[in-house]
């Protein structure tokens, strides 16, 4: 079985898909203005320059909700914000974004399209010495092989008030123990997909480090799952096990362990069938 991670285009359309499908932006940006708007404030207060990056940010809707709220709390400043991303096709719909949004001249984007791993090399290579505001690592830890390690690194970049936002899949969702159903042969190497926030809140507590924590509830309809043959189901079915061609690929025996899963593990409002990816923020001190 080949991995959605392989191919940047199909992982795209999946996460498009999701997106499409689900609650999971909507819940993220009502997170951001009642949550953010407060630590956003606190930070970098009566500086002129604002370090911000954006790790893993995908097609950057999510990232440009928080520089804009940034901006609000500090509209005297300017932003230099990294983006950090490997998808050739995320950056190009980044870049899409931003082309149709007016009003940005206050923040300087820098495009670094490599992994969250080789930009720690190349950010050692740098020497700099610049410390980060404001670090976002959104529901892109999954795709890393030591998540802990990696972390660490980027939250060895804050400023002393400066914060990381982690957004991940929360322990207890659905989605979250569904990949515990999964064979080891369908995460891709080097990967740990069936993370949560459950394994770095244990590592933050095991280290002392200062974090606050906050539910997201989100659910993703999964109705056409259900319709031997349907090609939206299919789609869908290939982005709950990030897998290509799921259905088509995977042995008899583990599409039934996923199927029965699914059915045993939703809920059906108003016809629909409703699968909990409810994720969990952490907001992470210096
Ligand atoms: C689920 S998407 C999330 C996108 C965005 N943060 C959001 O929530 O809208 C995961 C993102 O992580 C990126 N990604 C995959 N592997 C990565 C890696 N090793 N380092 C950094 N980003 C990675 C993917 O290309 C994708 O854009």
């Amino acid at each position: 079985m080949q991995s959605l991670l392989d191919d940047y285009s199909e992982y795209l359309l999946n996460f498009e898909l999701l997106l499409a499908n689900s609650t999971e932006h909507q819940c993220m940006k009502d997170f951001i203005h009642t949550t953010l708007p407060d630590i956003l404030a606190s930070i970098g207060s009566g500086e002129s320059i604002l370090n911000v990056m954006g790790v893993g940010t995908g097609p950057g809707e999510i990232d440009l909700e928080i520089l804009k709220l940034l901006h609000e709390m500090h509209p005297d400043a300017k932003v230099e914000n990294e983006v950090v991303e490997p998808s050739d096709v995320m950056i190009k719909k980044h870049k899409a974004l931003l082309s149709k949004t007016p009003g940005l001249e206050y923040v300087n984007f820098t495009f670094n399209e490599m992994t969250a791993v080789e930009f720690e090399k190349e950010w050692k290579t740098r020497n700099s010495e610049k410390k980060m505001h404001f670090i976002s690592m959104i529901e892109m830890l999954y795709y890393v092989e030591d998540p802990e390690a990696t972390l660490s690194f980027y939250r060895s970049l804050l400023h002393k008030d400066g914060k990381v936002l982690l957004i991940l899949l929360a322990g207890e969702c659905a989605w979250a123990r569904l990949t515990e159903v999964f064979e080891d042969q369908m995460y891709k190497q080097g990967t740990v997909q069936n993370l949560t926030t459950s394994r770095l809140k244990c590592f933050l507590d095991s280290k002392k480090i200062p974090y606050k924590n906050y539910k997201l509830q989100s659910l993703l309809d999964i109705t056409e799952c259900f319709i031997p043959g349907d090609k939206k189901g299919d789609r869908l079915l290939d982005l709950l096990t990030e897998v290509i061609e799921f259905r088509k690929t995977a042995s008899p025996e583990q599409k039934e362990k996923v199927m029965k899963f699914l059915q045993l593990n939703s809920q059906t409002v108003n016809g629909r069938i409703l699968f909990d990816c409810s994720a969990e923020a952490l907001l992470i001190d210096a």
